[in-house]
C-alpha cells in the first residue's frame, strides 16, 4: 500500500495523544503479539520495553485471560452492575482487595485510569460532605504529574500542554505543589533520590494559604510514567502533613499498581498508606479496558452509613464498571501474577534493569537516567531547535531496530512485561545505545 493509500483508509480514526498527519504517512501498525513480543504488519518482531502502555504486566496473549474472557464473554456478554450483579464482578472486587493496602478493602471499578482518577476525587468529596464538611472542595496535585484525560484528572495533572487548550474549563480551586524533577541534585539516581524530602512541606504553604478546612485530597503518582521516583522521605510526609489537617492522601497508581515496582502496588513498595488508591492498565493485563479506585473502608463506611439503606448512596458509576469480560480478565491475571510469583520476579530483576540502564550513562546526550522496580528513564538533550527531537528519533530508531520504548518529551521511558528475562533485558539496552550513539 503507498503511503498515500495508507492515508485515505485510515483517515477515520482520530488517534489519542498522536501526530495524527505525521503517523498516518508513516504507520507503525501491529499484527500480533505474543510473551515479550509484538509482529508489525509487514512481518517485523518487536520486543516490548514497555510492557504496551505500561499495562501487559503478564506478557502479551496469555491462554489463561483469553480463555477467561471468551468462557465469560459466551456465558454472559453483559450484565449490568447497576442495581444488578454478576459474581465476576464480586469475584475480581475481592481478589483485587486482598492485594491492596491495609484497609483498602471497597474497590469501585471504572473503565480506565483516567475514569478511576475522576471517580477518586468524587469519592473524596462526598466523603467530606457525608462527615460534615462540604466546604472541602480544594484539591491539591503536582507539576508536572500526568492524571488521565478527564476534566478532574486533568486539573489536578500538572502537565502544561494537556491543559492548555481547555484552561478556561478545568476545576475551580487546585493547586499544585512543585515537580519533584530535579537534575541539579538528582542526576543518576538509582531508585529513591536521597535529596528532595522537603519539597513536600510546600503542601504545608499551600494548605495555609487555602486554609486546611478547605481541602478534600492531595493526589500524587508515586512513580510517573516519566520515571519520577520519590525522593527518600517524601510520601511520608506527605502522608504526615495530610494525616495532620484531615486531608485525604490518593495515590495514582494507574502504572505502578500490580507489580510494576516488585511489589503489588507502590503503596507497599514505599510502605506508606494512603486513603484512595487508583488503578488501570495491569489489573487485568491490559487485556480487557479496567480500572478501580480501592477506597479505605473508613471512606466506604462514611459515604453509606450517612444514608438511608434504600437509598443510593454514591450518585456515580459506568455502564460497564467491572464488564463480566474485564472482570474475568481482571481474575485471570492476578492468578496469572500469584501463580509465577511475577511481582517477586520484577523484584529480582530490578537491579540487573538497574545497572543495564544505567551502563548508557557515558552515551552523549544523556542528561539523567533513573530507575525504580522495573521501569527506568533516559533523559536527552534536546537540539537547540526543539524540544523532545532527539528522543523522537531514537524512539523511531529503536522501534526500527525491533525495540518498543516509550518518548514523552525528552524521556525515553521503560516498563517491560514483568516475564521478561535478562537477556531481554541486554538486549533492550544494547539496541537503545546502538541508537543513541548514532543520534548526532
Ligand atoms: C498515573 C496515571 N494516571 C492516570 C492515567 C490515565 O489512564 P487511562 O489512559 O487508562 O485513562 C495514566 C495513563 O497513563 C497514568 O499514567
Amino acid at each position: 500500500m503507498t503511503s498515500h493509500a495508507v492515508l485515505d483508509d485510515m483517515s477515520h480514526f482520530w488517534m489519542p495523544f498522536t501526530a495524527n498527519r505525521q503517523f498516518k504517512m508513516a504507520p507503525r501498525l501491529f499484527e500480533s503479539a505474543k510473551g515479550m513480543y509484538y509482529w508489525t504488519s509487514d512481518g517485523q518482531q518487536i520486543l516490548d520495553a514497555c510492557a504496551g502502555l505500561w499495562c501487559i504486566n503478564a506478557g502479551h496473549c496469555r491462554d489463561e485471560i483469553i480463555s477467561a474472557v471468551s468462557t465469560a464473554m459466551a456465558k454472559l456478554d453483559y450484565a449490568p452492575t447497576v442495581q444488578f450483579g454478576h459474581p465476576l464482578a464480586f469475584e475480581a472486587a475481592s481478589k483485587v482487595a486482598r492485594l491492596m493496602p491495609e484497609g483498602l478493602n471497597r474497590i469501585f471499578f471504572t473503565n480506565s485510569g483516567s475514569e478511576a482518577v475522576d471517580t477518586a476525587l468524587k469519592i473524596a468529596l462526598a466523603y467530606h460532605r457525608a462527615r460534615g464538611e462540604g466546604q472541602r472542595t480544594c484539591f491539591i496535585g503536582r507539576d508536572g504529574s500526568y492524571h488521565g484525560a478527564g476534566f478532574g484528572g486533568m486539573s489536578v495533572g500538572g502537565i502544561g500542554a494537556n491543559r492548555k487548550a481547555f484552561s478556561g474549563s478545568l476545576l475551580p480551586r487546585i493547586n499544585h505543589m512543585p515537580t519533584i524533577h530535579n537534575l541539579e541534585h538528582n542526576a543518576f539516581s538509582r531508585g529513591q533520590p536521597a535529596w528532595g524530602a522537603h519539597l513536600a512541606d510546600e503542601l504545608e504553604r499551600l494548605i495555609a494559604v487555602n486554609d486546611p478546612s478547605t481541602i478534600a485530597a492531595v493526589i500524587v503518582d508515586p512513580t510517573a510514567g516519566t520515571v519520577l521516583v520519590p525522593p527518600q522521605g517524601y510520601l511520608q510526609r506527605l502522608r504526615e502533613i495530610t494525616a495532620k489537617h484531615g486531608i485525604l492522601l490518593i495515590f495514582d497508581e494507574v502504572i505502578t499498581g500490580f507489580g510494576r515496582l516488585g511489589k503489588a502496588t507502590a503503596s507497599e513498595f514505599f510502605g506508606v498508606t494512603p486513603d484512595l488508591l487508583t488503578m488501570a492498565k495491569a489489573i487485568n493485563s491490559g487485556a480487557i479496558p479496567m480500572g478501580g479506585v480501592a477506597a479505605h473502608q473508613r471512606i466506604y463506611d462514611t459515604i453509606v452509613d450517612g444514608t438511608e439503606p434504600e437509598e443510593v448512596e454514591l450518585f456515580h458509576g459506568y455502564t460497564y464498571s467491572a464488564h463480566p469480560t474485564a472482570a474475568a480478565a481482571a481474575i485471570a491475571a492476578l492468578n496469572i501474577y500469584h501463580n509465577e510469583k511475577l511481582f517477586d520476579r520484577a523484584a529480582l530483576l530490578a537491579p540487573i534493569f538497574e545497572d543495564a540502564v544505567h551502563a548508557l550513562r557515558d552515551v552523549p546526550y544523556v542528561k539523567d537516567i533513573r530507575n525504580i522496580g522495573l521501569c527506568a528513564a533516559i533523559e536527552l538533550e534536546p537540539r537547540p531547535n526543539g524540544e523532545g527531537n532527539r528522543a523522537k528519533e531514537a524512539f523511531a530508531k529503536c522501534f526500527e531496530a525491533g525495540v518498543l520504548i516509550r518518548q514523552g518529551g525528552n524521556i525515553l521511558a521503560f516498563a517491560p512485561p514483568l516475564i521478561i528475562d535478562e537477556a531481554q533485558i541486554g538486549q533492550i539496552f544494547e539496541t537503545v545505545r546502538k541508537v543513541l550513539v548514532d543520534i548526532k
